[in-house]
């Protein structure tokens, strides 16, 4: 431990070795404590105490008590040289000395262990102690796109009207998506739907669907009857994106199938749906069109309040060709059907001026929903 104790400038004198003291002469003088070695004690222990006070934290105490107390320490110095001492009663005061030395050291680091270790403890509480006065910003949850919303929403009003919910690939064959719908290859309103097709198969057999209509086709061929089911999804058209048109959008499409269903079903259904979900003060009305998969068949659009009539979608009554490619007998049953854009019920409810805006993915266009 030299270097420790050169550290606190102090510096062991040997009893026997420190130049000048003549130990044995004092003694014979009577004195009790050896000369000498009473101040060595003395400093030893003040610069002990000065160290355990100065010790900021339990290692630093630990060491100090070391170089103080321990081997090649000064007072452990002394003591293996009190054999040096020869009259006994000085040898035995010297003893003492430097053992109650020894033991006020040691109430001292146990004092001190005591404060530092409770400071310790205190420090761990306020640095891990909550605050329960703090305010932190809320972690904000997100929400589903408008999109989203309005599809839910849509699934909800017919669940509550009694349909079920059914969905169908985005990849599709050609014969669900057009022949089974009344449109035989080279129909002229294929042309109507820029489609995309798939290297699948035979060239022209697969496509991305370009409507939500074959899945009518699926639900028929796989449901029981009577069939009353929404079947919403994303469909794709080659189209160039601008403030109207989309090459991704979503639809939903409506198919009832049951026995003695007439158009005064379809229209009844269509009412009731756009007081369900906009509101009682809107209506719908009905405009002879064209589509191959029905026959009649009718646009639907609806007026809110303020008289303006928005033009939401197709309708009509299921063809018969359409139910036999489902494998149902249309002299038995009849049913309408009805499809419409979920992403322009979005954009007209949210009053978006530009689809695109709804797809850029820009959190400050995201966050105002
Ligand atoms: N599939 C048609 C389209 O994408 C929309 C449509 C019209 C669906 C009439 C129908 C319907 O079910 O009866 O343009």
């Amino acid at each position: 431990m030299s270097s420790a104790t050169a550290r606190t400038g102090q510096r062991f004198r040997s009893l026997t070795g420190r130049p000048g003291s003549k130990i044995g002469k004092k003694y014979s003088d009577g004195v009790v404590i050896a000369g000498g070695v009473e101040p060595q004690i003395a400093e030893a222990l003040a610069a002990a105490r000065a160290g355990l006070v100065a010790a900021s934290d339990v290692d630093a105490l630990r060491r100090v008590a070391n170089e103080h107390a321990g081997k090649g320490s000064v007072l452990v110095g002394l003591k293996s040289s009190l054999g040096s001492i020869a009259d006994i009663e000085a040898r035995k005061a010297t003893g003492r000395a430097i053992n109650e030395a020894m033991q006020s050291l040691e109430a001292l680091v146990a004092e001190r262990l005591v404060a530092l270790e409770r400071a310790a403890a205190g420090h761990a509480a306020a640095s891990e102690a909550m605050d329960l006065t703090e305010h932190l910003a809320r972690r904000s949850r997100g929400h589903a796109h408008i999109v989203t919303q309005a599809w839910e929403r849509l699934e909800d009003v017919f669940v509550g009207m009694g349909f079920k919910v059914a969905e169908g690939p985005e990849v599709e064959t050609d014969f669900n998506n057009f022949t089974a719908l009344n449109m035989p290859p080279n129909h002229p309103a294929r042309s109507n739907f820029d489609t995309l097709f798939v290297k699948y198969g035979e060239p022209g057999s697969t496509l991305l669907r370009t409507h939500t209509s074959p899945v009518q086709i699926r639900v028929m061929q796989e449901w029981d009857l009577p069939i009353y089911a929404v079947m919403p999804g994303r469909v794709f058209r080659r189209d160039t994106p601008d403030a109207t048109h989309m090459p991704v959008f979503h639809q939903i499409e409506g198919l009832v199938v049951d026995k003695g269903i007439t158009f005064a079903h379809l229209a009844g259904t269509i009412e009731a749906f756009t007081k369900a979900f906009f509101g009682s003060e809107f209506t719908s009305r009905l405009r002879p069109s064209y589509f191959p998969f029905t026959e009649p068949s009718a646009e639907f659009d609806v007026r809110s309040a303020n008289g303006k009539w928005v033009e939401l979608g197709g309708c009509g009554m299921v063809h018969p060709n359409v139910l036999q490619a489902g494998g149902i007998d249309p002299e038995v049953y009849t049913g309408f059907a009805f499809g419409f854009g979920i992403d322009r019920m979005a954009k007209e409810r949210h009053e978006v001026a530009d689809l695109r805006d709804m797809y850029a993915n820009d959190l400050r266009f995201v966050r105002q929903f």
